[in-house]
C-alpha cells in the first residue's frame, strides 16, 4: 500500500463527508478526528466527537476538512479559530462547501485574528468518490503552499480523478458539472424505469434494465478510448431506433436547453449560498 493519508479533522460526516472518509481509510489515514453528532462507528486508530470544544488538545491535524452544509459554515469556523488558532494556522482548511468563497472562509476564521492569513482550499468531490471513482475540481486560495496543495491533491486523487481550476468562480461550474453530476445521472436511470414501467414492463425488470443500462454504460465510457460522442455513435444505426429516439432528446429545444438550465440553476444557487 502506498504511504498513509495524513492526520485529519473531518467536521461534519453526512453523505459527503461520510463517503470521502470510508475511502480514505480504506486508502490508510494517520490517526485522524471526526466531529459529528451521527457518527458512530468508527474504530481506533481514529475517534469521533460531538464537537469543537472536544477535539483533544494535543491533536495536530495536516489538513481541516469542512464537510458541513454552507448554511452552518460560520458558527464552525468562528468557533474553530477561537478554540484552536493553532490548527488554523498550521493545517490547510479544505472546504467541499458549495458556495462558500474562500475570502468568505478566511473571513470567518479571522473573526478573532483579523492578521492571520489561513491557506483554504475549496475542493469540489462528488459522491462517487465513496468508491473510489470520483472527481473532484479543486481551487487554491492565496496562502496555499506548493506543499499544501500537492497535500489536497493526495487527498483527493485517493478517491477518484482530480482537476484544479482557476478562476474561482470556475468551482461553481465544477458544482453543476460533477458535484451534483451523480444526481442527474440517477435522475435518468429512475426516469427509464418509470418510463419502462408506464410502458408496460415489470417493476423488476424495469429495474433491472435500467440499473444496468446506466452502470454498464458509465463503464464503458470510463474503459474506453473514445468519447462519449462516438459511442453515442456507435448504438445510433441511421433511421433506425435510437436515431428516432435521439431526435428527440437532443433537439436544441429539448436535453441541450434543459441541460443548460439545469446547470445554471445550480450555479445561481451556488451564487445564492455565497451571499
Ligand atoms: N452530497 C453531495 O453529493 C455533495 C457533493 C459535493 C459537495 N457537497 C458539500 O458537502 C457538504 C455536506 O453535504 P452533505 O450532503 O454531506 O450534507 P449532510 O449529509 O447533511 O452532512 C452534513 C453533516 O454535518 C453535520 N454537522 C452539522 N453541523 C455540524 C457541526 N457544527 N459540527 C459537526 N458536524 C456538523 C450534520 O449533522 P446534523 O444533521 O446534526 O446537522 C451532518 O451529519 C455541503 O456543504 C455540500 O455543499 C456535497
Amino acid at each position: 500500500m502506498s504511504e498513509p493519508l495524513p492526520s485529519l479533522l473531518l467536521v461534519g460526516c453526512g453523505q459527503m463527508g461520510g463517503a470521502l472518509l470510508n475511502a480514505w481509510i480504506a486508502h490508510g489515514l494517520e490517526p485522524s478526528v471526526v466531529i459529528d453528532r451521527h457518527r458512530e462507528d468508527l474504530s481506533s486508530p481514529h475517534q469521533v466527537v460531538r464537537a469543537l470544544t472536544d477535539i483533544p488538545a494535543d491533536f495536530h491535524p495536516a489538513a481541516v476538512i469542512l464537510a458541513v452544509k454552507p448554511q452552518k459554515a460560520r458558527p464552525v469556523l468562528e468557533e474553530l479559530a477561537r478554540l484552536r488558532p493553532d490548527i488554523v494556522t498550521d493545517a490547510v482548511i479544505v472546504s467541499v462547501m458549495a458556495g462558500l468563497s474562500t475570502s468568505t472562509i478566511s473571513a470567518f476564521l479571522k473573526t478573532n485574528a483579523p492578521t492571520a492569513r489561513p491557506a483554504v482550499v475549496r475542493a469540489m468531490p462528488n459522491t462517487p468518490s465513496a468508491i473510489g471513482r470520483g472527481a473532484t475540481g479543486l481551487f487554491a486560495g492565496n496562502a496555499v503552499t506548493p506543499a499544501q496543495k500537492t497535500l489536497c491533491d493526495r487527498l483527493l486523487s485517493a478517491v477518484g480523478a482530480t482537476a484544479w481550476v482557476h478562476p474561482e468562480e470556475q468551482i461553481d461550474i465544477v458544482t453543476a458539472v460533477s458535484g451534483s453530476g451523480p444526481a442527474y445521472v440517477f435522475l435518468l436511470a429512475e426516469l427509464l424505469e418509470k418510463t419502462a414501467v408506464s410502458m408496460g414492463l415489470a417493476p423488476d425488470t424495469a429495474r433491472l434494465l435500467a440499473r444496468k443500462t446506466v452502470s454498464g454504460s458509465g463503464e464503458l465510457l470510463e474503459r474506453s478510448s473514445e468519447d462519449a460522442t462516438e459511442l453515442r455513435r456507435r448504438v445510433t444505426s441511421p433511421g433506425g431506433t435510437t436515431a428516432a429516439a435521439l431526435a428527440v432528446l437532443d433537439a436544441p429545444d429539448n436535453c441541450p436547453r434543459i441541460l443548460r438550465e439545469a446547470l445554471e440553476a445550480n450555479v445561481l444557487r451556488s451564487h445564492e449560498l455565497a451571499s
